[in-house]
């Protein structure tokens, strides 16, 4: 038996992912060209959420840490075809304790390639698609952002995401694993758990004014942001799952499509979807600190490497609301 795992599977797009991998699999049972063959291995650190059967053979859920020896033993215990690795602490939790974000972000992600890579030295390598982030751009932000754009973090997330990718670029080249990092940039509409992202304000602001309810706005109303809707986001990494290869240039890295919005067009998207003046709800507080590093999004942007892999775009941004409140 083979297996495909996916960490960080009780997660906002990891959760996603899973849900639609189960789906698919629970109405076409029998179809063996399926995206992910095999057993379907969901981990993360919380218990199985209600959405993950506990009946099946084909489908299992183990709960740890995936900064564990143990757990990884576990998860390897039969060979892996495929991995969506998506487990990790989010920006403000890697920038608050710098040893959590090195040991989760970096150490346990190194390991687990570690796995997949020795799998591949003995002939089997498997696919990695990686949830990597547009925090590998740091402080100042470029004033336009392309395939080629170097990056240069100003965050330690951000840092742990940029080696990550060059681990996973070398063990590609290497052949021992078949990897693409994909960056995410904001993903909307997050549960209102806070999960420490210090860009979740972009949830907040979207969700809050949508329900009619009172929200604080970190950045002005002309600050610019990157959004994506978990639907791109869940179905990126579902297609690069099925894939194989790098983009068509040989890069394994690729930024998913993302639109740049002010919160002022936001608001007004919001607005026209509801019917109601989504400015009226939120208190404006710009931070200094938040503002030039979340809010100066470029909007000199290209997708090229996604658009030639045929990875999802959101083209309109109430279009994006709107599906994105819909998955909520
Ligand atoms: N959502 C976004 O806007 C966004 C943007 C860029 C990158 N990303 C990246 O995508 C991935 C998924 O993001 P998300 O928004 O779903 O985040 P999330 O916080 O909702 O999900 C991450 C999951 O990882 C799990 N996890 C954390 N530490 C763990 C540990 N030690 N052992 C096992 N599981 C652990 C958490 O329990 C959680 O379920 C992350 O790697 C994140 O850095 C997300």
């Amino acid at each position: 038996m083979t297996a495909c795992l996916i960490t960080g599977a009780g997660g906002f797009v990891g959760g996603a992912l899973a849900r639609s991998l189960i789906e698919s699999r629970l109405a076409r049972p029998s179809l063996p060209d399926r995206p992910v063959s095999g057993r379907l291995i969901l981990t993360d650190q919380i218990p199985p959420p209600d959405w993950c059967p506990t009946d099946r053979a084909d489908i299992v859920w183990m709960q740890g840490n995936i900064a564990s020896a143990t757990l990884l033993e576990q998860l390897f215990s039969e060979p892996v075809t495929a991995v969506a690795h998506l487990a990790g602490v989010v920006s403000g939790t890697a920038e608050a304790d710098f040893d959590l974000g090195m040991r989760i972000n970096l150490d346990a992600t190194r390991a687990l390639l570690e796995r997949c890579m020795a799998q591949g030295r003995a002939g089997r390598p498997p696919r990695v698609v990686y949830a990597s982030s547009i925090a590998v751009h740091g402080l100042p932000l470029p004033t336009a952002i392309h395939d080629h754009t170097p990056a240069s973090p100003s965050l330690s997330y951000g840092v742990q995401k940029l080696i990550n990718e060059i681990l996973i670029t070398e063990g590609s080249r290497r052949g021992w694993i078949d990897g693409i990092s994909l960056r995410l940039a904001g993903v909307v509409i997050r549960p209102a758990l806070p999960n420490g992202a210090l860009s979740g304000f972009n949830s907040d602001l979207i969700r809050e004014t949508l329900a009619a309810r009172r929200v604080v706005s970190p950045v002005s109303p002309e600050a610019v942001i990157w959004l994506q809707s978990l639907s791109s986001a869940r179905d990126a990494f579902a297609t690069a799952l099925a894939g194989s290869g790098g983009a068509p240039d040989g890069a394994r890295v690729v930024q998913c499509p993302a639109l740049a919005a002010s919160i002022d067009e936001i608001l007004r998207a919001v607005s026209a979807l509801s019917g109601r003046d989504a400015r009226a709800w939120v208190d404006f507080c710009p931070n200094p600190a938040i503002e030039p590093m979340f809010g100066r999004w470029p909007r000199r942007i290209s997708f090229d490497r996604a658009r030639r892999l045929n990875l999802p775009e959101d083209r309109d941004l109430t279009e994006l609301i709107a599906s994105a409140h819909a998955a909520t």
